[in-house]
């Protein structure tokens, strides 16, 4: 039993590794970018309808853009890395949901409220009170360099994701709960 089930384990990264995405409902897709980064993530993904991210293609490397996915009432940000690469988020912070924004200079994504920060090419927490990375909006590169979103990741619970608390981040979530 636990054999066949470590078994479906491995299948399913490696279809996530072959570029492929499981939608809820269990259709198959092709899919670009991060679709390797969710692979890291052993995130669960689903598939929404596809939403052209206007501006995107013109988006300068090293800075980011703001739209909604897959709601109206769904805020997020598109990153556009240095080396050109885009990277999508949630722009609810996994903490306690304040928005996220893109800080060029140290090139994280960052949380206003309790200092939290973001790998922007993983949504890993890099500091601050957050326990789980950011949920990741998968991206469809089109003809055209239009970037499209596609699905979205529901959160990760694997505790590899997670950097090891620092004394620091666990006084500072006991600070805030008294
Ligand atoms: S809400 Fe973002 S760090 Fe607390």
């Amino acid at each position: 039993m636990a054999d066949a089930q470590s078994q479906d384990r491995e299948i399913t990264r490696r279809r996530f590794c072959n570029g492929l995405l499981l939608t809820s409902t269990g259709l198959l897709f092709a899919a670009t970018t991060p679709v390797s980064e969710a692979a890291a993530r052993q995130e669960p993904l689903l598939a929404y309808p596809p939403l052209r991210i206007e501006g995107a293609e013109r988006l300068m490397p090293g800075s980011s853009l703001y739209f909604v996915y897959p709601r109206a009432t769904d805020p997020a940000i598109l990153v556009r890395a240095e080396d050109g690469q885009y990277y999508a988020y949630s722009q609810r912070c996994s903490h306690m949901g304040c928005s996220i924004y893109f800080e060029r200079a140290s090139r994280r994504l960052e949380c206003p409220c309790h200092k939290g920060a973001f790998n922007t090419q993983t949504g890993f927490v890099l500091n601050g009170p957050p326990l789980r990375p950011l949920d990741l909006i998968v991206l469809q590169i089109r003809a055209g360099g239009e970037v499209w979103a596609v699905g979205r990741g529901v959160g990760s619970t694997d505790r590899k994701c997670q950097r090891p608390a620092s004394a620091e981040a666990v006084s500072e979530r006991v600070a805030m709960r008294q």
